[in-house]
């Protein structure tokens, strides 16, 4: 089996979720016809090559923030548009964490190189976030075609798994940067992300499988993989810039 698929069903499993063979099926195929680089060891070595600047690091940091907040707000979007409540909820509540990481990201800057963030830069760097709370709800816009959603819902899942995978690379450069006392609360904020992103894998896939039941199995199936294909495309554009997001 592919790393990728291989190191995904794995966390899904350790974390509780259900048998999804239709999605599993949908996503080793992806994976054998379009192996992500991300899962390649090559990818790693570079990453851990880049991660070895601190000023890099500090830097990829600021921007997960940006990308955590421009996700967060396409998501309220998608939220706005989806016509079935129960799948809005979810989206809408997804984009609640990504709010949140957004303002995580710059907690592990704080927490792991003191005295980068200075009083002055803090507030922009906070309204990298559009902090949205439980409490909000996202404008109610034109509805979307129930395959338009399916198919956010395909490439949110594959985004999720890139964005799993640079946590597990972020984890250890960036301990190795903290000071000794800071490690705990560090650890902390890691393990709430890995735990999140785990979580935004699982709902997505659960949603792809309801949709292979539901009569989507074929647009799906070729989604899956077109998408895959694509991100692919787009990561290896990314390499080498600080948006190992
Ligand atoms: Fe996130
Ligand atoms: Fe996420």
């Amino acid at each position: 089996m592919n790393t990728v698929a291989e190191l995904t069903l794995q966390a899904l499993q350790k974390h509780g979720t259900e048998r999804l063979p239709g999605y599993t099926a949908s996503l080793c195929t992806a994976c054998n016809a379009y192996p992500p680089p991300f899962g390649m060891e090559w990818y790693g070595e570079k990453y851990r090559e880049a991660a070895s600047d601190p000023d890099w690091l500090a830097m990829s940091l600021i921007a997960n923030a940006a990308k955590e907040g421009e996700g967060a707000q396409k998501l309220w979007g998608l939220a706005g548009r989806t016509a079935n409540h129960k799948v809005a909820d979810q989206i809408r509540v997804h984009a609640i964490d990504e709010a949140r990481h957004a303002r995580l990201y710059i907690a592990m800057l704080d927490t792991a190189f003191p005295g980068a963030v200075s009083e002055e830069i803090r507030p922009t760097l906070m309204n990298l976030s559009p902090g949205y709370s439980s409490k909000d709800q996202p404008p109610a816009s034109q509805l979307t075609a129930e395959t338009n959603v399916l198919d956010e819902l395909i490439q949110m899942n594959i985004g999720e798994i890139r964005t799993r995978i640079h946590q597990l690379l972020l984890r250890p450069v960036l301990t190795i940067y903290c000071p000794i006392g800071r490690r705990g609360k560090l650890t902390q904020i890691l393990d709430s992300i890995l735990e999140d992103e785990t979580r935004h894998i699982e709902y997505t896939a659960r949603l792809i499988e309801q949709g292979i039941i539901g009569g989507f199995k074929g647009f799906i199936h070729s989604m899956m993989t077109q998408r895959l294909n694509e991100f692919n495309q787009i990561t290896l554009n990314e390499i080498g810039k600080s948006s190992y997001d």
